[in-house]
This record gives structure tokens, sequence and C-alpha cells, in this order.
């Protein structure tokens, strides 16, 4: 009996063991087929497609003028409103999230398109506004890792208000923050190949007289004559104030600022990227969705 049941028992062994071995193959080729295809699906979707979106968008093509045969055209990509979360409202996943897909896409525009320049026009952070230094130093060091470049691309940036607050909420302090982060100051004129740009903090456009607002405003008025200057234009006597101003390229200037020029709503904007036809209808709010028709006005007039 014992012999008997023992060899069964070895007998039974050797088939379970078989059958065993059998299914191990099966279930480690089926793990293999199952990790490569979600790593190449994971890979996929947030790494190749990036490149294969961009590598749709190309520079458009200038018609080059005689006196602009010879020079290389200024390759600028423009940003907005990257909103990198913040430590009150952010969700550690949410910012997982958007900053890889944030990080991803810009990495991978730079990379295929070569931009010379880079511009972001404001609302850099979410909660600039609020941070306290810590979560400050936190965001902007985020903010560089993602939007690293190389040293022959250049990075500048404006300032919204979600950086430093609305008007009614901006300090010294806030605004002094962020410009010296990213060496900054409103009324900044940028020229380059012969392009000027001037940077302006929109933020302090009020036009009510702040402390802050006033000092933008003689900072764009010494931009504007700086500007004029360049461009031999004014009235004659305005002229003669231009002995020691330095001379800047004489093309006219492109204003970059967070908030869009006045205008009543979206409803003349067309093309691929225009708003619904519900919100192109929607009437945009001077002081919060576009500038003042005062400032508006009042920049277009000295810019
Ligand atoms: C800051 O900007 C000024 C021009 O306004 C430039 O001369 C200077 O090199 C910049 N500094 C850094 C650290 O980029
Ligand atoms: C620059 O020229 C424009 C147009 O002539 C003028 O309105 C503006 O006041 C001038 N800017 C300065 C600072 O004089």
């Amino acid at each position: 009996m014992d012999i008997a049941s023992s060899s069964r028992s070895k007998r039974y062994g050797y088939i379970e063991l078989g059958t065993g071995k059998a299914s191990l193959n099966k279930i480690s080729w089926f793990l293999l087929k199952f990790l490569s295809s979600l790593f190449l699906v994971v890979w996929f979707c947030e790494f190749l497609v990036y490149y294969l979106v961009i590598m749709q968008c190309k520079w458009p093509i200038l018609k080059s003028t005689p006196d602009q045969d010879n020079a290389s055209p200024l390759k600028a990509m423009f940003l907005s409103d990257t909103h990198l979360l913040g430590a009150i409202r952010g969700h550690w996943f949410d910012k997982l999230r958007r900053e890889w897909q944030m990080e991803r896409s810009y990495q991978s525009a730079l990379w295929l398109l070569q931009p010379d320049i880079v511009f972001i026009l404001g609302d850099l952070f979410d909660e600039g506004k609020w941070s306290n230094t810590k979560s400050w130093d936190e965001d902007v060091a985020r903010f560089r890792r993602m939007f690293r470049h190389p040293p022959h691309t250049e990075l500048l940036v404006v300032v919204g208000n979600h950086d430093i607050g609305f008007h009614y909420e901006m300090t010294h302090d806030k605004l002094n923050r962020f410009e010296k982060t990213f060496n900054l100051t409103s009324g900044k004129v940028v020229t380059r190949k012969g392009i000027n740009f001037v940077l302006v903090n929109s933020v302090a456009l009020e036009g009510d007289n702040c402390a802050i607002c006033r000092t933008a405003e003689r900072q764009i008025i010494e931009a504007s004559l700086k500007l004029n200057c360049s461009r031999m234009r004014g009235e004659p006597p305005l002229l003669q104030n231009c002995r020691g101003v330095e001379p800047l390229s004489p093309s006219a200037p492109i204003l970059l600022q967070h908030y869009p020029l006045y205008r009543k709503s979206d409803s003349e904007c067309t093309g691929e990227d225009s708003a619904s036809q519900d919100e192109k209808n929607s009437l945009f709010q001077e002081r919060y969705d576009v500038l003042s028709h005062e400032a508006s006005e009042k920049i277009q007039l000295i810019i």
C-alpha cells in the first residue's frame, strides 16, 4: 500500500510539475507581452505623440524684401498662461499630469522648431500672488526645470495678474520678486535681429495713478522716447531730447503684455484657434479681460 501510494503520488507529482512548468511559461510570456505593450502605449502617449503632432507645425515662409535678403529671420515662439499650480490649490496629481504634458510639448517644440527666442506672456504661476517665499522658490525651480532651454535659445517673460495679483492686490514686494527672478522691468525694450519688443506690465496700466502704475507709465514713456528717437518720429522739439538716448533699431516695436488691448469681444476673431460662437459673443470686461479703452489708446499712441 505504502509503495503503491507513494509511486502514485510521485507520478501525480511529476504530472503536476509538468503542467506547472507549461503554465508558468505561458504566464511569463503573457506578462512579457502585456508589459511590452503597456510600455509601448505609455511611450507613445507620453512621449512620442508630442513629436508626431508638433512635427506638423512649420515656420511660415517669408517673402524676403531686397534689404532683408541676407538677414536670417528671427524665429520667435509665443506661449502664455502656463499657470503652474501652487501649494494652496494645486493637487499633486494634477500638477504631475499637467506639468509633464507642458514640459514634453515645450521640449519637443524646442527640439523640432529650434526657435531663437521664446516669450511667455504672463501668468507663469497660478498662485504667485499668494505664495510665500518657500513656495515661490519651489514654483520657480519647477518652472526653470520644465522650461529649460539650450544656450542658443532665449526665454523672456512678462508679468501677469496671477504672478503678482490683480491691480488691487499687487504690491511692490510681489512685483520686485517677479522682476528680480526674471530680470525684467516694465517698459523694457529688447531688440533681436533688428526687431524691437516692448515688454509691459499691463497689470499696472489701471490708470489710477497708483505708485506702481506711475512707475510703469514713466518707464513706458522712456521706452517710447527711445523708440521715437530711433525712428525719428515725433515733433522736432521732441527730437532734441534724443541727445544721449541709446539708439535702437529703427523698426516699429512689437508690444508684449499679458492683458490684450481693449476690444469689445472676440466676435471678429476667426481661424482655427478662435473661440466658440458663444464665447465670441460674450462681452469683455475692461481692466479684467482686456485693458481699459483709455489705456489701450494711450499705449498705442506712444509706442
Ligand atoms: C538682465 O537684463 C539686462 C538688460 O536689461 C542685461 O544687460 C543683463 O545681462 C541681464 N542679466 C541676466 C543675468 O540675464
Ligand atoms: C513718440 O511719438 C508719438 C507719435 O508722434 C507721440 O505721440 C509720443 O508722445 C512720442 N513719445 C514721447 C515720449 O515723446
